[in-house]
């Protein structure tokens, strides 16, 4: 299977059969995610890491996976320090970062912006999050870390809760979960249900999810519940926001109602919306989820690169 030069902008890129691929490379590499092996694989390879929007694991994982394939990475993580201060186009700055490296990473806040960097760069470009679009490679490691604690992916019964309209992340996710049969339940308050397109491409995989705001039924046979913030910066009304913020809290009560071997992910920053009691407890998996970004983006750089490691 060739990766060489790919863009990874949709998770809807890949065929199932590729997805798999990839999440075993991705295994091969947690050793050296870890820092128990070391490779020089991508020496001499420069990533240009473009964040126009906030972010913690996403930039610190790529850049820390880029590190530890033994390639470097330059960028920024505030435009307003760039020359887009000065009026500079999307495309221009594409064109200078496809110049100075040989990979780009970019998040922004406008949804298609990475596919339309895709057209301005020679290098392979990897959407880490376009507004309320795709951010295929959380999409990945989410699929890592199902496949890793469940050993497989069907088969499971997964809710999807809370902002369901803006969250990006689970817009991917319902849709590779669907191509992998698992049971889908959608909770969400009314006003942020899940976009009808995303119910329907799961239909069209032959996946009815059941979508409801009652989370308490739901979780009682879920397998796997993934969590979600409410997002603030994308509501263009406060109010809103102030409506539906606070509409579900994680707790170790819920949890006393829950299969012993549920596991909670979340793809982070989390809010109120899972109390820190959660962390002590054997349900608790977004920090290991939020640590699999690394062998996951190690995998993608290494095979955008031609497969060096
Ligand atoms: N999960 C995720 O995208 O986190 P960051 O916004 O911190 O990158």
């Amino acid at each position: 299977m060739n990766f060489k030069g790919k863009d990874i902008i949709s998770i809807k890129d890949f065929s199932k059969k590729e997805i798999d691929y990839i999440l075993e490379y991705a295994k091969k590499m947690v050793p050296y995610a870890k820092g128990e092996k070391y490779t020089d694989a991508l020496k001499g390879k420069i990533l240009s890491s473009l964040f126009f929007e906030p972010s913690t694991r996403t930039r610190l994982s790529f850049e820390s996976s880029m590190n530890r394939l033994g390639g470097r990475s330059i960028g920024f993580a505030d435009p307003s320090a760039t020359s887009q201060k000065k009026g500079e186009s999307l495309a221009d700055t594409i064109r200078m970062a496809d110049a100075y490296s040989d990979i780009i990473v970019i998040r922004h806040p406008q949804e298609g912006a990475a596919r339309l960097a895709a057209e301005f760069s020679e290098a392979p470009v990897l959407n880490a999050g376009d507004g309320a679009g795709h951010h295929p490679t959380q999409c990945l490691l989410d699929l890592f870390t199902i496949f890793t604690e469940k050993k497989h992916i069907g088969k499971n019964n997964i809710v999807l809760l809370g902002d369901l309209k803006y969250g990006r992340t689970v817009h991917s996710l319902a849709y590779a979960l669907a191509l992998y049969g698992a049971e889908l339940t959608f909770v969400s308050p009314a006003s942020l249900k899940m976009p009808k397109e995303v119910v329907e491409e799961c239909n069209e995989l032959g996946i009815e999810p059941i979508q409801t705001s009652i989370l308490d039924k739901a979780v009682k046979d879920a397998d796997v519940l993934y969590v979600t913030r409410i997002q603030k910066e994308r509501f263009p009304d406060a109010e809103e926001y102030n409506k539906v913020v606070g509409s579900y809290k994680i707790d170790n009560k819920l949890l006393s109602t829950t299969k012993q071997k549920l596991i909670i992910m979340h793809p982070l920053p989390r809010v109120t919306e899972i109390d820190p009691e959660v962390d002590y407890t054997n349900h608790a998996l977004y920090f290991k989820q939020a640590f699999n970004g690394i062998p996951v983006r190690m995998a993608l750089l290494s095979l955008v690169s031609g497969g060096l490691l």
